[in-house]
């Protein structure tokens, strides 16, 4: 793999203006007006130097992958005689790219973007308010990178859309306070075939919480999930509001990773051209059926790619209706029988381009001083690579919760699927959550196994109720609980490294600064009602009453025995506090 090193930048030699105070991130300098220092913060959140960082190694790694797609493509071009000789050719071609950061703010982010990606060469800094515009140039011109980027006034989806035909962009950055749905349509439509789109939200309370249903269905065509796993349901519900509104345009979406990140989400989109991607959308989409008491799922696709190879060979693709998946007896779960609730439209393929996370993870272990939280980066994305591509995830404490048992250790249950032959992993969504291939019936089979040695007294448990059904179930598997090898060394953090990191103390979104244009209907503003909604889990949390609203909380100050990683390199000693049988209590990081 080409690895291209990263230029740090030299630390601005200029003076600093007098009335201005210097705060840097990696290479760049923001300078902030002491006397409106205050209002100024609102500008630059510091808990999001993460998804900068995250940010510079994803474009740089993705405009890599573009160079060798080029380059290839040409050179298959040319082994079949075709054309003249292109650049693209020479294998000292470099893919030179354009960067829109659509809502920049003090331009933070696309100065940045000048100093530490290789290629960027074309970078718009956009903000509809004149303070912020007036910012962008100062800063620019602070960092001496005025010969990268331009500093544009104006609405972002005005931009977008001027710019829809022809001279496209390779990368839109969309970081809006709140929801980017209203951006979307028009970041689609702008972007160059193959290009990235890199979307923020931080509408948690919304896209991941149970109180705003008709909301997120207005923001993201469909409704959030309540259940352990409604931030992994977040990121799906907004890919596949981006894959119907690229679908309009004959485009379609290839997700190279899509994080759910302390208050927000942050999802890289690749958008390509094709009638045939295009097509396959609906198979990529449904909608999921969540039971109200042990969380088990049911997935509804919308559609179904049928290829058949004729005996002369040929291939041909059907797209048709697939038939109802089974979602229980009258809508009722299999396992626990309690309702369930239709959720999404959602996006039900992968979250992560595998490739991509991997060669990710190479360039922060190969760049790990160049980022202030590199860290951090290697343990999500890490998590991120290592995911298994099936939906959702559980946690040992809520399934042990529904059937009113101590909860077994992740090492157990996870240990007990894996011998039954089916796999396993974390989410990075979740500190102590499971991922896996097993059926719920499968899953709840490992707790029922548990309950032998550990029975509980019937006599409190009402007839007929959710928790009696499903502890009074015969178990289909035998399971075999025995620590598997695989999954100690799944769960073991031997290189220390930090997969989930607890909430720091100005954890959060900032408030939106003070002033700019009258909010509108459909702009960013004119769609946040409560401006309190885009303080995303804060909201959650005090809405958080009922057990299930508990659950629902992200797990970021988890109770699950699975710790979260206060400092960065930690040293994490997890694994099942409740698992009080477990003498082998192996040192995990889970
Ligand atoms: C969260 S801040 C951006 C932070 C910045 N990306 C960073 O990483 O430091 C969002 C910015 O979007 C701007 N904004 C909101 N709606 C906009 C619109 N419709 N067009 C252009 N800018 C907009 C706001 O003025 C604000 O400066
Ligand atoms: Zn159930």
């Amino acid at each position: 793999m080409s690895q291209q090193p990263i230029t740090t930048a030299t630390a601005a030699t200029q003076a600093i203006p007098s009335n201005y105070k210097l705060t840097s991130e990696n290479s760049a300098q923001i300078l902030v007006p002491i006397t409106e220092q205050s209002d100024n913060k609102a500008f630059i959140n510091p808990i999001q130097e993460f998804n900068r960082d995250l940010s510079v190694a994803s474009i740089s790694v993705w405009s890599e992958m573009v160079r060798e797609e080029k380059m290839a493509k040409f050179a298959a071009r040319r082994s079949k005689g075709k054309g003249k000789r292109m650049a693209e050719e020479n294998p000292d071609w470099q893919f030179k790219f354009s960067i829109l950061d659509a809502l920049s703010a003090t331009g933070l982010r696309a100065i940045r973007y000048a100093k530490e990606i290789p290629n960027a060469d074309r970078i718009y800094a956009n903000d509809f308010l004149p303070d912020a515009v007036e910012a962008i140039r100062r800063n620019v011109e602070y960092n001496g990178v005025s010969d990268k980027v331009s500093a544009t006034e104006g609405d972002a989806s005005a931009l977008m859309y001027q710019h829809r035909s022809k001279a496209q962009f390779d990368v839109i950055d969309l970081d809006p306070y709140g929801t980017a749905a209203p951006f979307v349509d028009a970041a689609v439509q702008s972007l160059s075939n193959g290009g990235l789109l890199c979307i923020t939200c931080t509408d948690t309370a919304v896209m991941a919480g149970s109180n705003y249903p008709e909301k997120c269905y207005s923001n993201y065509g469909g409704t959030p999930v309540k259940a352990e796993y409604s931030h992994e349901a977040a990121l799906r519900l907004i890919l596949n509001s981006v894959s119907q509104s690229a679908a309009r345009y004959g485009r379609y979406i290839e997700p190279l990773m899509s994080l759910s990140i302390d208050f927000y989400v942050r999802m890289w989109i690749r958008v390509h051209d094709g009638l045939s991607g295009t097509k396959k959308a609906f198979s990529k989409a449904g909608l999921v059926h969540v039971c109200s008491f042990c969380r088990s799922h049911k997935i509804q696709a919308f559609g179904r790619v049928v290829t058949k190879t004729s005996d002369k060979g040929a291939e041909s693709t059907k797209f048709q209706a697939p038939q109802t998946a089974h979602v229980g007896e009258n809508g009722r779960c299999d396992e626990c029988s309690a309702v369930m609730h239709a959720n999404g439209p959602m996006w039900i393929d992968t979250l992560h381009n595998k490739t991509f996370t991997k060669r990710l993870l190479e360039h922060v272990e190969n760049n790990a001083s160049k980022y202030g939280t590199a860290h951090r980066m290697k343990g999500m994305v890490s998590t991120a690579n290592e995911e298994l591509d099936a939906p959702f995830y559980f946690t040992t404490d809520t399934i042990a919760s529904a059937m009113k048992l101590a909860a077994p250790s992740m090492l157990t249950v996870a240990s007990g699927l894996v011998n039954a032959g089916y796999h396993v992993s974390r989410s990075h969504a979740l500190a102590g959550s499971i991922k896996t291939d097993a059926p719920a019936s499968a899953i709840h089979d490992m707790f029922r196994k548990w309950m032998k040695t550990r029975p509980i007294k019937l006599d409190n448990v009402k007839e007929g109720s959710p928790t009696r059904v499903l502890v009074t179930k015969e178990a289909v598997i035998d399971a075999d609980l025995t620590h598997n090898q695989t999954v100690i060394d799944m769960l073991n953090n031997k290189e220390r490294m930090t997969r989930y990191q607890a909430n720091p103390a100005n954890w959060g979104p900032l408030a939106k600064p003070a002033g700019g244009p009258p909010r509108k209907k459909g702009t960013e503003e004119g769609v946040e009602k409560v401006a309190k909604e885009d303080n995303g889990t804060s909201v959650e949390a005090s809405k958080a009453t009922t057990k299930d609203d508990k659950l629902d909380n992200h797990g970021k100050a988890d109770s699950s025995g699975d710790s979260v990683d206060k400092n960065v390199g930690e040293k994490r000693t997890v694994d099942g506090a409740n698992d009080a049988h477990d003498n082998k209590k192996a040192k995990l990081d889970v």
